[in-house]
C-alpha cells in the first residue's frame, strides 16, 4: 500500500451500516479503526433503520461511481425490509471487497478470483501460517451460509482437502464431525461443538460470535471441553475475528491496485 501511495494512489473504503444492530456497530467501528491504522481513507455511512431500498441503492450507485472509493462494504444483516440480494447485486463487482456479488462468488467457485470472502480467507491464512496441511485431509465445515460455510468449503477444496459440508438437516452429525482433521464451526449456536464431536488431535476453527447463557461472548465451540482434545483450536474472541478484518484490508488494497491499473 505504501507503494500505491508513492505512486499517488490513495486507497479508499466505504462502509455502510443500516439500522441499530449493536454487534454490527462494533464490527463496523473495528473496520474503520483498521483503515486508520493502515492509512486507508475510509468513509462511514450510518443510515437509519427505516432506510428504503431506493435510498440505499442510490448511495451504492454514488459510491460505485466515486473514484476515491475502491471498496464498498454493506454490513450484514440488513433490516428485514431490505433484500440483501438486491443490495449486493448493485455493488460493482470490482469494488465488492466482501466478495458477495454473484460474479465474485462464481469466480471463487472456478478458483480464479481477486477477492476472497474475509472470514474464510482469514481462516485459510491461519491454517497456512500454522503449518497445517490441507491436502488429502478430511475437512468438515458445519454451516452452509453464503458468507462463511460455502466459500470456506471451496477454499479448502482448492487446497485439495476432502470437504464435507454439514448443516441443520445432516443426520448423525457427530459421526461426520469426528472424521474431521480440520473442523470449521460456523453455525451461530453457542458452544454447539462439544468434545465428543471432535477427533483427538483435530484442528478446530471457531467462527462463532455468540453469547452464552450469562451473556458472555463465546463461540460455536465449547472451548473448555474441546481444547484438551484438539490438536489446535482458535479462541473466541481473538481467533478468526481479527483475521477477518485483516483480509478485508487486503481485499481493499487489491481493489485499489486493480483500479490504479485502469485509471
Ligand atoms: N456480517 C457478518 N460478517 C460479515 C462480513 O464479512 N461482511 C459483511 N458485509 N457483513 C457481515
Amino acid at each position: 500500500m505504501e507503494n500505491l501511495k508513492k505512486e499517488g494512489k490513495q486507497t479508499g473504503l466505504a462502509v455502510v451500516l443500516v439500522g441499530d444492530d449493536s454487534a454490527s456497530k462494533v464490527y463496523v467501528s473495528n473496520k474503520e479503526k483498521a483503515c486508520e491504522q493502515l492509512g486507508i481513507y475510509s468513509e462511514k455511512y450510518t443510515l437509519p433503520e427505516n432506510t428504503t431500498e431506493e435510498e440505499l441503492l442510490s448511495l451504492i450507485h454514488k459510491l460505485n461511481d466515486d473514484k476515491k472509493i475502491d471498496g464498498i462494504l454493506v454490513q450484514l444483516p440488513l433490516p428485514n425490509h431490505l433484500d440483501d440480494k438486491v443490495i449486493i447485486d448493485n455493488i460493482r463487482p470490482d469494488k465488492d471487497v466482501d466478495a458477495f456479488h454473484p460474479v465474485n462468488v462464481g469466480k471463487i467457485m472456478i478458483g480464479d478470483f481477486d477477492f476472497v470472502p474475509c472470514t474464510p480467507a482469514g481462516i485459510m491464512e491461519l491454517i497456512k501460517e500454522s503449518g497445517v496441511p490441507v491436502e488429502g485431509k478430511e475437512c468438515v465445515v458445519i454451516g452452509r451460509s453464503n458468507i462463511v460455510g460455502k466459500p470456506m468449503s471451496m477454499l479448502l477444496l482448492h487446497q485439495n482437502g476432502t470437504v464435507t459440508i454439514c448443516h441443520s438437516r445432516t443426520k448423525n452429525l457427530s459421526d461426520v464431525t469426528k472424521k474431521a482433521d480440520i473442523l470449521v464451526a460456523a453455525v451461530g449456536i453457542p458452544k454447539f461443538v462439544t468434545a465428543d464431536m471432535v477427533k483427538p488431535g483435530a484442528v478446530v476453527i471457531d467462527v462463532g460470535m455468540d453469547r452464552d447463557e450469562d451473556g458472555k461472548l463465546c463461540g460455536d465451540v465449547d472451548f473448555s471441553s474441546v481444547e484438551p482434545v484438539a490438536g489446535a483450536i482458535t479462541p473466541v474472541p481473538g481467533g478468526v475475528g481479527p483475521m477477518t478484518i485483516a483480509m478485508l484490508m487486503r481485499n481493499t488494497v487489491t481493489a485499489s491496485k486493480n483500479h490504479k491499473q485502469i485509471i
